[in-house]
């Protein structure tokens, strides 16, 4: 394979075995550069594997190869850095993006804090923005399409897949993509009509999904009934959230929320500080036991006294099912019948009373302490940490740090 300028694939890179994901039109896979010995993804496709659609494919993959360049760097959007073809080959070269997709991130580790959604969709956000400007829809925004490095906090997302996306201009000659089922927009499915709107009911969906590790709606038609934003799931989610979930799932076109709708939210302003341009800090690897049993308590009476004083003052997120027993002073031992509310198989990043069981607070908040475990080591001892206490506001990253440490 050779690139535009005539350099050899083979010469430049040294293919592994190692596959980071397996799309419908070609397998991604981890590649070495030889010169810097960088690591970078590799999205290959193969005449072989797809014999019927190769031509199809050609034109996808080259078109995605454009578009790649012509959007140019956003720390958003996965960065391109090479195309290659030969007549059974094509190879797009990027940045590897350690930490998978969003897909596999929820995989293992179910519903997402809302702290952590807030950052990510945000980043979404401003990759969709750029799009837009540019005059292109990605119409393809899902989990898998959405990757994530985790080894920043808060993580930082990158959209990539641009095989489906269009320029405007080119938009009236390509109007046979249906979207993927689960996040189409009505219009999509109907039609297809394609506008910048079907982009952010897609987001709505990848940020609905990440709150409640389940997608809205479960069959083509599923939006004529409202999306489930009042089961238990939802307790603890914030109302600035739901109420730009509903306006970002608004089936009519006309009604349905922008991109300026979302930059203007309530809910897009409760953290100001995850607004800033310069790249998030690298993220702490690990908290200790007794750290986070402070935080723990000090967390919980601080609720618990705002909540028991009438003022509960502007929660970042609903209360939880602990939070409103130790208000109305029912906390039991037997656990936290809310843990894993938002359905996480995992278990969630949201630092709720429920993620951590401390011996000094586990009869206050009731909490099991399985998900602390891996703070200890072989003997049960905490792990010796140098980094200061962190602030409650550093609290929810805790989730995230075990995906790091696996
Ligand atoms: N730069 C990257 N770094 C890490 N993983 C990646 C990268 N690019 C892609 N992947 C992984 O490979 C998967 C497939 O990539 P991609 O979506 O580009 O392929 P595709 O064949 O076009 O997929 P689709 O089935 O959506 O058409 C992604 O979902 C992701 O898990
Ligand atoms: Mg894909």
């Amino acid at each position: 394979m050779l690139d535009a300028a005539g350099r050899c694939f083979d010469t430049l890179y040294e293919m592994s075995t190692s596959k980071l994901g397996d799309g419908m039109t070609a397998c991604v896979f981890v590649v070495k550069d030889r010169t810097t010995g960088a690591l970078r993804a590799c999205k290959l496709a193969e005449r072989r594997a797809q014999r019927h659609n190769w031509s199809r494919l050609c034109q996808l993959m080259r078109h995605e190869s454009t578009l790649l360049q012509e959007i140019g760097y956003h720390p958003n959007v996965v960065r391109w850095e090479g195309s290659f073809a030969s007549c059974n080959r094509l190879a797009i070269v990027m940045e590897l993006v350690v930490g998978g997709d969003c897909q596999q991130l929820l995989q293992r580790h179910g519903a997402l804090a809302e702290e952590t959604v807030h950052a990510m969709i945000c980043q979404l956000f401003a990759a969709l923005s750029r799009l837009h400007g540019l005059g292109i829809l990605h119409r393809d925004v899902k989990l898998e399409n959405l990757l994530c490095d985790t080894s920043t906090r808060p993580p930082r997302v990158k959209l990539c897949d641009f095989g489906h996306a269009v320029t405007q201009r080119d938009l009236m000659a390509d109007r046979q993509f249906y979207g993927t089922p689960g996040y189409a927009a009505p219009e999509v499915v109907q039609g297809p009509v394609w506008t910048a709107k079907a982009d952010v009911w897609a987001m709505g969906i990848v940020m609905y999904a990440m709150l409640a590790n389940s997608l809205p709606f479960d069959c083509e038609d599923g939006w004529r009934r409202p999306a489930d934003l009042s089961s238990r799931a939802w307790w603890r989610v914030s109302l600035e959230a739901k109420l730009l979930l509903q306006a970002l799932l608004e089936p009519q076109l006309d009604a349905r929320g922008s991109l300026q709708t979302f930059e203007q939210s309530a809910w897009r302003a409760l953290s100001p500080d995850q607004r800033r341009d310069e790249p998030p800090a690298p993220m702490r690897q690990a908290f200790s036991y007794s750290e986070m049993s402070a935080m723990q308590v000090q967390q919980s009476e601080a609720r618990r006294k705002a909540m028991t004083s009438g003022r509960a003052g502007p929660l970042p997120h609903a209360a939880s099912w602990t939070e409103l027993q130790l208000a109305t002073g029912t906390a039991s031992d037997a656990g936290d019948a809310g843990a894993g509310d938002a359905g996480g198989a995992g278990g969630e990043l949201w630092p709720g009373p429920a993620a951590a069981a401390p011996a000094d607070a586990a009869s206050a908040a009731g909490a099991a302490d399985a998900p602390l475990a891996s703070l200890c080591d072989e003997n049960g001892d905490d792990q010796v940490m140098e980094t200061p206490a962190p602030s409650s506001a550093e609290f929810s990253s805790i989730g995230l740090m075990k995906i790091v440490e696996k």
